[in-house]
């Protein structure tokens, strides 16, 4: 009886077991609900060229390197010149002067970036301290350099860096060693403070204190002659490989939900913080129509409209241009 009794409960205990798995098995983790979400979606908006979009989102990053002007750079650059990676700035300008492009836009100069070839993703090993304590270079997606060039920043100007943390982006703005000062802002502060460890790390103090505070600003918002808003977003290639805290988990599904509104809040805010004749760079690192183009044709209109000042939208065709060694752009794009 009782061993009857038990082997009941043993077959209703493997029935429901086989049911948990089962539901494991349906319940879909955060980078597969991503996954799902980007073929339905942008498979309808980019059609074919959706294949290859999403073999390269799946893909590796294409990492580039950016050698730290601020310590023993001249090492740092035999170092990499040794190790078989491109200068990426020199080579790309012996490239198109070879096949005439007449690319004639100045690019910051002092910028020094380094990359392995075409098509090869490998990341680069840690950088190293030098015998000041500093790092050699910090390791970047190439990628995200490109909106510090749609910047295009002068000597002496004065940046605001919206959405600044975790910092690659603040980190190559002041390695052009062009700007006066940088103004870093962010929602957290947790994330403000590593920013900060990481600048730390990479540049003297006494430069630090010189070029990220600016008492000269003092509490005017709209002194800026450049200024970067690099929104949060759906930050699609990494919710495809990452679960934690992943924007298409449940728990974020209404922060997910309202992304778009934000990104139009801090578009606006970036626009009333630029002087008159400056730059506003607005970047994502989402495909989304929804959160490009509809955000800024969003504010454009809303600024039209108010007829307060004139926006113009400024060509990014030579940035294509230019990096195409290294990137495939979309043709798709109405921006970039
Ligand atoms: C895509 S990340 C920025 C990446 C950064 N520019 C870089 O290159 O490392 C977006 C950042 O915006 C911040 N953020 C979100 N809402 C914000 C707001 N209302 N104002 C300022 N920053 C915000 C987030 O905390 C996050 O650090």
């Amino acid at each position: 009886m009782y061993k009857f009794k038990n082997s009941i409960g043993l077959i209703f205990q493997r029935g429901l077991h086989k049911e948990v798995i089962k539901k494991i098995k349906e319940k879909k983790s955060s980078k597969n609900l991503a996954l799902e979400y980007f073929d339905f979606f942008y498979g309808s908006t980019y059609g074919k060229e959706w294949h290859s979009m999403r073999l390269a989102m799946l893909t590796g990053k294409k990492y580039m390197a950016l050698v730290n002007n601020f310590s023993n750079f001249i090492e740092t650059g035999a170092y990499f010149e040794k190790n078989a990676t491109i200068d990426v700035l020199k080579f790309l300008q012996k490239y198109h002067d070879k096949q005439n492009s007449h690319l004639n836009q100045n690019f910051p100069k002092n910028l020094n970036i380094f990359s392995f070839d075409s098509g090869d993703c490998r990341d680069f090993s840690k950088p190293k301290l030098n015998f000041d304590g500093l790092f050699n270079y910090y390791c970047m997606d190439g990628a995200s350099l490109l909106p510090v060039f749609a910047l295009d920043i002068k000597k002496e100007d004065t940046i605001l860096d919206l959405c600044s943390s975790p910092g690659g982006k603040t980190l190559a703005i002041l390695q052009t060693l062009l700007p006066k000062n940088v103004i870093c802002r962010d929602i957290s502060q947790g994330r403000l403070d590593r920013l900060t460890r990481m600048l730390k790390s990479y540049i003297p103090e006494n430069e630090l204190i010189k070029k990220i505070n600016a008492p000269s600003l003092g509490s005017n918002e709209e002194n800026f002659d450049r200024v970067l808003v690099d929104v949060p977003c759906t930050n699609d290639r990494h919710s495809l490989h990452i679960d934690v805290n992943n924007i298409f988990s449940k728990a974020r599904s209404e922060e997910r939900a309202t992304i778009q509104k934000k990104q139009t809040e801090l578009l606006t805010q970036a626009i009333l913080s630029c002087k008159l004749n400056g730059t506003i760079v607005y970047s994502t690192c989402s495909l989304s129509p929804i959160q490009n183009e509809g955000v800024v044709n969003t504010v454009l209109n809303f600024f039209e409209a108010e007829s307060k000042f004139y926006l113009k939208i400024e060509p990014l065709d030579y940035l294509k241009n230019y990096f195409d060694y290294f990137f495939t752009f979309s043709n798709a794009y109405l921006y970039v």
